[in-house]
């Protein structure tokens, strides 16, 4: 951590907080993460640049354009095993500058006619970046329409990807205190200057699913994502009646556990989460778990999740990267192979992140899965 809370700047969603919690009381630390990321005029991505060198923090398809492109590749072949359909949704969740989205569609036009019946969804909340896939996806083949609601887009056999989409979902945390569970919340510090974590004083309701308090100890934080559960539902369930595949890359664990995961990021540095809301990106580790139990209960199939590292090797990674350093000079091929090398390696994001596929019932496992 950079700078403690009390030290940096205020935003103004800072102020407006601290007015809030004033008047009403302190809030949820997921009604504070939505707030954070999703405000409409002062929220984190309506408001700041995320991504590259210039920004806070960078992702996979924006390292390598192997990752994408391999997930194109995916998409086809998992089509193709849907029967391949003559239309279909082609959605992305969360889809920062289009690139993942430039380069699937660049690997999946090997399949004309894949293209020819893929309608684009992007579900994306912020408008500065809506401009700028419209930018980077212009001649990609395919016209894409945004979706504000995942319930906007048509009911239809669906391929679905969202890589880092998962972890900006709002989580509630819940702390063990001698007695039992405490929700945990966003209040004022002492002198009432800036935020702070305080506990909520009645104990949450007994049906949420936290973890027995005979296996935990005092000063242990749960959390649970109630976001999460409701849109992987509401996804399990297209995928149930219409058929398809979704496919989920994210950082996060393959078991339910404890521990606070909620972390800030500004500049490429982490940040304290209660600094500077608006100005600093704000994400939770997924429970992989969790989101195949929910994915289970609406009649999909879960398969894996495997490590990033594994998945994309499967997908024949180093193949295609040597494929690229082809008649290539040595300082592109150093940069190609270490592209690879960082969204595989176990000590970069090969380990951390994770890659699962819920499905349609009555579907094979998609490839990358077909073993497990
Ligand atoms: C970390 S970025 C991931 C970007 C991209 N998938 C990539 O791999 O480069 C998160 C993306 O999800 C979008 N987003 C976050 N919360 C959202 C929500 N509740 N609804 C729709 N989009 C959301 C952000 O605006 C951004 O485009």
């Amino acid at each position: 951590m950079n700078e403690p809370a009390e030290t940096a700047e205020k935003t103004p969603l800072e102020e407006r907080l601290i007015d809030l919690i004033k008047l009403k009381g302190p809030i949820t630390v997921a009604d504070y993460i939505a707030d954070a990321l999703g405000h409409p005029h002062d929220g984190y991505y309506m408001s700041q640049t995320p991504f590259g060198t210039d920004g806070d923090f960078t992702t996979a398809p924006e390292i390598s354009q192997i990752f994408g492109e391999l997930i194109g590749l995916w998409l086809v072949d998992a089509w193709r095993g849907m029967g391949a359909p003559k239309d279909f949704n082609l959605i992305e969740l969360g889809p920062g500058r289009g690139v993942l989205m430039e380069d699937i569609l660049r690997a999946a036009r090997l399949r004309p006619e894949f293209i020819r019946g893929a309608h684009l969804w992007l579900l994306e909340t912020s408008g500065r970046l809506r401009v700028e896939q419209q930018r980077r996806l212009r001649g990609g083949g395919l016209d894409p329409m945004w979706a504000d609601e995942f319930a906007d887009i048509p009911s239809a056999p669906s391929l679905i990807i969202a890589n880092e989409f998962f972890d900006c979902l709002p989580i509630h945390q819940y702390q063990r205190v001698k007695s039992g569970w405490r929700e945990r919340l966003v209040g004022l510090n002492d002198s009432e200057t800036g935020l702070d974590f305080v506990l909520g004083k009645t104990p949450p309701k007994a049906t949420i699913g936290l973890p027995p308090a005979s296996e935990s100890k005092e000063g242990d934080i749960a959390e649970i994502s109630f976001a999460t559960r409701d849109f992987t539902a509401e996804l399990c369930n297209l995928l149930t009646d219409h058929g398809g595949h979704a496919l989920i890359v994210d950082y996060g664990h393959m078991q339910s556990g404890l521990g606070d995961t909620l972390q800030a990021v500004r500049d490429h540095k982490f940040w304290p989460p209660l600094a500077s809301p608006g100005r600093a990106d704000l994400t939770a580790h997924v429970d992989f778990e969790a989101l195949g139990a929910v994915a289970i209960d609406h009649g999909a199939v879960a398969h894996g999740p495997v490590s990033q590292g594994l998945f994309l090797e499967r997908l024949g990674l180093n193949l295609r990267a040597e494929m690229l350093c082809k008649d290539k000079p040595t300082e592109q091929v150093e940069k190609i192979r270490s592209g690879a090398y960082r969204i595989s390696a176990p000590d970069q994001m090969g380990e951390i992140f994770k890659v699962m596929s819920l499905s349609g019932p009555n579907l094979s496992a998609p490839s990358g899965f077909d073993d497990l």
